[in-house]
């Protein structure tokens, strides 16, 4: 078992010999079961210390590719499907044309949805990053530079895909922070992962189609589902994520299912290694799509980031996207669908059908910032911030709010789903907050079934600690009001 460690790149070398394992597991280079060498002999046939060794095996533990047994050492999972383990070939990564398919769009249903979609800058608003720790001089600097340098071919129209230099360097950011597989040829440029939602909906999908969703699930999603015509089918999630012997059981005829494996919208749990695997299978067998919205993911508090679902499929059933709503700002509209190369022809057509390509501006800016490393310093910039934010939010709950709300899961993301005692009707107490200043969001209101769980999302994004810890003081307030 060898590793080839690259030591000019910007890779760490943990992350390298993660990277290499995982590779080596799905690839079925280590076999179910195989037992793996010791972190001492492992790291000194590489050549490096320990420690890397050690958090490379422990990340691969905390995902489930790799099993301790006490005594006997450390192995490879028994749990991987054996035709997951088929690796892709190069060759299958190069875009091939293929004949595109009519897609129908039904008109958009009518369905009256609570959740409003005005987004005021206050404590507890959900889906806002730290606007406030935004290096605006930088970004206006580099904005300002580019709209000098506009020339009559600049300001003509511009590749549905996207521009190539943004495209390059979001596939080399998705690969080496995210570990998805892809070249710079998969990569669209859209207007958002919202606007990735409409694109695979009306790429892969035709009206009446059924759509399963996880149960709760993110309101953006049933829009975007619902105004391409489909139905709706929600699956329930627990702590491993999604339930996928409850997706089996809803039947063959489903044409695509929606995930948020890294973090799930609302209640943030992180999918086990085993439902990925189990999810993959599935629709591999059912040849349905796996739609991966990966919205939040660079903000990890607990342990280090878990890699996506996309990198772990060997057939290409993953439509990877993602989002720079959360990672910089939500108004700069520009997120990325990563497209398994035979579905390439076909999103493309639909990416012109849309509005023929995303405006160039603000891509060519964001590019540079990506390319001068301004956004891998802002991310960890604002790992710290949140993390000083979060904290702040979970000393309050507990100094206000303790024995009223229960927080569910707080290991990830921009908001902490938390869970009401008996007899407290979320939507009251969202009404009430937002008389006092404050945007939480009902968890009630993320389910489409009848079983709705009360609870309150909590944004800690965009608001400084001291502000967090004083909301919390009117929730406990507003809680015991009504309790
Ligand atoms: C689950 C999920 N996906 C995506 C997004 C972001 O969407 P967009 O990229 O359209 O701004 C959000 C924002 O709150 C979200 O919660």
């Amino acid at each position: 078992m060898h590793i080839l460690l690259d030591r000019s790149i910007r890779v760490p070398i943990f992350r390298q010999i993660y990277d290499g394992l995982r590779r080596a597991i799905l690839d079925g280079r280590l076999r179910p079961g195989q037992r793996i060498p010791s972190t001492r002999s492992f790291a000194a046939d590489l050549g490096v210390s320990r420690l890397p060794v050690l958090n490379a095996y422990e990340q691969l533990l905390h995902e489930g590719y790799l099993v301790g047994r006490t005594g006997s050492g450390t192995f490879v999972t028994g749990n991987i499907p054996d035709d997951l383990m088929r690796s892709r070939t190069t060759e299958r990564l190069t875009p091939r044309a293929r004949p595109v398919v009519g897609t129908r769009e039904s008109a958009v249903r009518n369905q009256s949805s609570t959740t409003s979609w005005i987004f005021p800058v206050v404590p507890f608003q959900i889906g806002l990053p730290a606007l406030d720790l935004f290096p605006q001089a930088a970004w206006a600097k580099l904005v300002a530079r580019e709209v000098r340098a506009e020339t009559p071919e600049r300001l003509a129209y511009g590749d549905p895909a996207g521009l190539r230099s943004l495209r390059v360097a979001v596939a080399e950011h998705l690969r080496t922070s995210r570990a998805v597989r892809c070249v710079a040829d998969q990569i669209l440029i859209v207007p958002g992962s919202q606007a990735a939602l409409r694109l695979a909906a009306s790429t892969l999908l035709e009206p009446n189609d059924r759509v399963a969703i996880e149960e709760p699930g993110y309101f953006g999603a049933h829009r975007a589902f619902r105004a391409a015509g489909t139905h709706l089918v929600p699956v329930p999630v627990d702590a491993e994520g999604l339930n996928v012997a409850a997706l089996q059981r809803r039947g063959a005829k489903i044409r695509a299912v929606y995930v948020t494996p890294s973090h799930q919208y609302p209640l943030g749990m992180t999918m086990s290694a085993r439902r990925r695997f189990a999810l993959l299978d599935w629709a591999a067998r059912h040849e349905s799509w796996i739609l991966e919205d990966d919205y939040d993911s660079e903000f990890r508090y607990v342990s280090r980031p878990v890699g996506s679902l996309q990198g772990m499929d060997a057939r290409d059933r993953v439509i990877y996207m993602g989002t720079f709503s959360k990672a910089l700002f939500p108004a700069l509209r520009v997120g990325y669908v990563v497209v398994p190369p035979l579905l390439w022809t076909r999103f493309l057509e639909s990416r012109f059908a849309f509005d023929i390509f995303a405006p160039t501006l603000y891509q060519r800016s964001l590019a540079e910032f990506l390319e001068t490393g301004h956004f891998a310093r802002h991310l960890r910039r604002m790992r710290s911030a949140y993390l000083e934010r979060r904290n702040a939010l979970l000393r309050g709950l507990e100094r206000h709010c303790d024995n009223l709300v229960e927080v569910h899961n707080s290991d990830a993301g921009l908001h902490v789903a938390v869970l009401l005692g008996e007899g407290l009707d979320d939507q009251d107490v969202v009404a009430r907050l937002g008389r006092r200043g404050l945007a939480a969001l009902p968890l009630s209101n993320a389910y489409i079934g009848p079983t709705r769980r009360q609870g309150l999302l909590l944004g800690f994004g965009c608001a400084p600690p001291q502000r967090l810890h004083a909301a919390t003081r009117i929730l406990g307030d507003v809680l015991r009001e009504q309790s």
